[in-house]
């Protein structure tokens, strides 16, 4: 067992979370992720009503008894959802942990704080963890370059983000974006992170509720198959890379506006590829990470698999390779 401040605060076995993940978090792997003693969360946006959301949540609490979370995803939109109705059934259905990600949380965590609920603000930058901390949140999980979904604009990979947080951030933090085996976990929990957050590994599992061909195309992909989209738009998203999104490539290259690609990118279209098992229907968010794919477990092997290989690398790699003074002299 690897105990750290993000197990300590959020009462789980291992230090790793499944982040929101629009239509793949719902209970049936937030479950399986609770039951393995990992932290996973419902993504609110996947239900389409606050009421779909208060029933969501009550499956899962049937699949397990252990604790999960839900995520509140806060993007900019023409039309936005019923936000405050959404964090309103999760407070009533007694969730004690939220991540919120996106722009501008702090009414909502004013309201979760005030309600007892513990906030994990997901971001994308050393100074928005510092001012999601001056806003009173429990943790951070910072994204970097590599991670599935937004990455921000300022395309810092992990390795300079993560300590770089960690030199700032005083609450808990977890390191997020390309991580999917021990070697990683280990990886993080030296560059100063108290546990790792993942999306795309979590995606290929047996428990994700998705077409089986999708979780076939993340183990056949390697670390170069993703595309930027958005990136003409400032609101650069890393998905999968298919048909669809070269085509949204080729459209922002000729500099065409977002009306142009937004009949490419909706979301039904991506969620209608989700169900069918066509992976070039619609856009579906993927990382980099997914060069590191190579099996569908389990999300309890997955798990189990990922702690036990890190308390090996630690024990036997990293330790085995410190050689005291006294023992070199011997040898030499
Ligand atoms: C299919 C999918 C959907 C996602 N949807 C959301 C979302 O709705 N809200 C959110 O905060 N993050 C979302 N993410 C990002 C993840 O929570 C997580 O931050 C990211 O996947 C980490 O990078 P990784 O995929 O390299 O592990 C999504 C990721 C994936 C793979």
């Amino acid at each position: 067992m690897i105990k750290t401040r993000f197990t300590e605060l959020f009462g789980v076995d291992h230090p790793i979370a499944q982040g929101g993940m629009m239509w793949v978090g719902r209970a049936e792997l937030v479950a399986a992720v609770a039951n393995a003693g990992a932290l996973g969360f419902v993504t609110a946006l996947t239900q389409p009503t606050p009421e779909a959301l208060t029933k969501e949540i009550a499956r899962t609490r049937d699949l397990t008894d252990k604790p999960f979370g839900v995520n509140l995803t806060i993007l900019p939109s023409i039309n936005p959802p019923p936000y405050a109705e959404y964090r309103q059934a999760i407070i009533e259905a007694g969730v004690k942990i939220v991540e919120t990600a996106g722009h501008k949380p702090q009414e909502h965590v004013d309201e979760f704080k005030r309600n007892g609920v513990k906030v994990i603000h997901k971001c994308t930058a050393v100074r928005h963890a510092l001012s999601a901390e001056r806003m009173g949140v429990d943790a951070i999980s910072i994204d970097g370059f590599e991670c599935a979904g937004h990455p921000g604009e300022d395309d810092i990979p992990g390795l300079i983000l993560i300590p770089a947080a960690a030199d700032k951030v005083k609450v808990p933090m977890l390191a997020s974006g390309g991580f999917a085996d021990a070697r990683g976990l280990v990886a993080a929990l030296a560059l100063g992170a108290d546990g790792v957050n993942m999306g795309t590994r979590f995606c290929a599992t047996a428990e994700a509720p998705i077409h089986d061909n999708f979780k076939q195309a993340m183990v056949d992909a390697d670390e170069r198959s993703t595309d930027m989209i958005f990136r003409t738009y400032r609101n650069s998203a890393r998905v999968a890379r298919n048909a669809v999104s070269q085509e949204v490539r080729r459209l922002e290259a000729e500099g065409r506006p977002f009306e142009d690609v937004a009949h490419l990118v909706k979301g039904a279209r991506g969620l209608e590829g989700l169900n069918t098992g066509d992976t070039d229907l619609g856009i579906w968010t993927a990382g980099m990470v997914q060069g590191l794919i190579h099996d569908i477990p389990t999300v309890k092997d997955l798990v189990e698999r990922m702690v036990a290989e890190a308390e090996q690398l630690i024990r036997g790699r990293l330790e085995g390779m410190i050689e005291t003074l006294e023992a070199r002299s011997a040898a030499a």
